[in-house]
């Protein structure tokens, strides 16, 4: 009995120390960063990122808009303080002016959305003004050398797409493949990236998990069901567009390069020491992290989670479906078994760290393992949205700089990241936070929808204007 509890013993300690030496070391130090270490290539592209619901203005037929007069089981609004998004940062009416800001920083490239709501205001119905419009501001980027990187879907649905289940409805993906071709065959002689989805676990979990993102549902087999749906629009908009898309716009000899955006977060065990936070950390990881990048690779999606979920499906058409791959990171977070708990762990920010307005732990090496970790994809990379809300502005110049060490270091290492965007341009509406939330590079005062470069921001523009030289 006594040899068992030793072996078992030594057995836990042997594991402890594997978990430990296989994790992500950092081996860079992360104090004293100097931009003149810096050294990214020539045609690295810097960005900012946005979406069309979130700064446009004008978005009144999707089903974000439904969720602003909704309220949850406690009768409190959807939306913070029953906030409505209304005219955003009115984005729409200024994306001129909007750009001659990106350009100021010295940015070379710029993320947006399309808003299908606008594009496609009813089943097969294209809306001919709201085309025209992205033509020209594809034509405006194009004027001021700025590189579009053009979103298809980021979180919105047209109010029909929302009464026939969304994507619930497997008839989605075909609707969804059907507007894809539709702006790919308007877009195409502007635009070469594209990327499909938005954040496909966010947008599924939000929704149908936590709660907070519409339609408000708890059910995790719901959950797993949009997110292989969402997973297959994926599939079936990356065939469509290199279909449609056969105009090379930047004359780089490629004509089309389709790539999804992966929000990737840090799950770190909240004690480092004990076997079981790691099993909780390797669960959640897979389920959040590594069921998309598997299902992308092989086109198998499992979504497992002992004792919670068991999903799995195959759908060949999804294998290999990336000529890039987008990489959104925020953050990281602790986790940790807790028997008492309904679901048997706890997921927390570490609060040894910053934390930003949304309660996000400032981790920027955390940057740096996501990276290595989409480096599994073989596919070139970028950095698609990275910042944070912080009204104070007394941490932005610290994350900006850290940030994209935490790049400079994976550049360094030899992995293929080809660009970074700061998320976002312009405050702008944060979802379910509305606009108090403020991850801005400049200040909207929304009153007179004025735009201000903030402090902490300028360090952005030294960065790009340094490593250029
Ligand atoms: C990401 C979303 C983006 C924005 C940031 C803060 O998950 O893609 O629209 O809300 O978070």
């Amino acid at each position: 009995m006594v040899n068992l509890l030793v072996v078992l013993i030594l057995f836990l300690i042997i594991i402890t120390f594997w978990c430990n030496y296989r994790s992500t070391k950092v081996k860079w130090s992360v104090e004293n960063i100097s931009i003149d270490r810096f050294k990214f290539p020539s045609n690295f592209l810097w960005g900012s990122a946005t979406s069309a619901h979130q700064v446009e203005g004008g978005c009144t037929n999707n089903d974000w808009v439904l969720w602003e007069t909704a309220y949850n089981e406690n009768g409190m609004p959807r939306i913070k303080d029953g906030q409505r998004v209304g005219k955003a940062s009115d984005h729409w009416n200024r994306y001129k002016e909007d750009f001659k800001l990106l350009k100021d920083l010295g940015c070379n490239a710029f993320r947006f959305s399309l808003e299908w709501s606008k594009i496609e205001p009813e089943p097969g119905k294209w809306d001919k003004s709201a085309l025209e419009h992205y033509q020209e501001v594809c034509e405006t980027l194009k004027q001021e050398k700025i590189v579009p990187f053009v979103t298809l879907h980021h979180f919105t649905n047209p109010i029909w797409i929302w009464n026939k289940g969304g994507f619930e409805n497997p008839d989605t993906i075909q609707y969804f493949t059907e507007y894809v071709y539709k702006v790919g065959e308007t877009l195409g002689h502007w635009v070469d990236y594209w990327g499909t989805i938005n954040e496909p676990t966010v947008y599924s979990t939000l929704g149908w998990l936590n709660g907070i993102f519409p339609p408000g549902k708890r059910d995790v087999s719901l959950a797993a069901r949009v997110f292989f749906n969402i997973l297959k629009a994926h599939a079936e908009a990356f065939h469509a567009l290199h279909d449609i898309d056969r105009f090379d716009a930047d004359g780089d000899g490629v004509p089309c390069r389709v790539g999804i955006i992966k929000s990737i977060e840090i799950f770190d065990p909240a004690r480092r020491w004990f076997v079981p936070d790691w099993y909780v950390c390797k669960i959640i990881d897979r389920t959040f992290n590594q069921s998309t990048l598997e299902a992308i690779q092989t086109g198998k999606f499992i979504f497992k989670m002992p004792g919670i979920v068991s999903y799995e499906e195959n759908y060949p058409r999804l294998e290999n479906t990336l000529d890039w791959v987008g990489l959104n990171y925020y953050t990281q977070n602790l986790c940790k078994l807790d028997l008492r708990s309904e679901q048997k762990f706890k997921i927390f920010p570490d609060k040894k760290l910053p934390e930003t307005d949304m309660g996000w732990a400032v981790y920027p090496q955390g940057l740096y393992h996501a990276i290595k970790m989409l480096n599994v994809l073989g596919v070139p990379i970028y950095i698609t949205e990275n910042g944070l809300a912080n009204d104070a502005n007394d941490l932005r110049e610290k994350y900006i700089l850290d940030h994209i060490d935490a790049a400079n270091e994976a550049i360094a290492d030899g992995i293929d990241v080809r660009g970074y965007f700061y998320w976002s341009l312009m405050d702008n509406f944060e979802w379910a936070e509305g606009f108090d939330k403020r991850f801005g590079l400049y200040h909207v005062n929304y009153k007179t929808q004025q735009r201000t470069l903030k402090e902490g921001s300028k360090i952005y523009k030294e960065i790009i204007s340094a490593v250029k030289k």
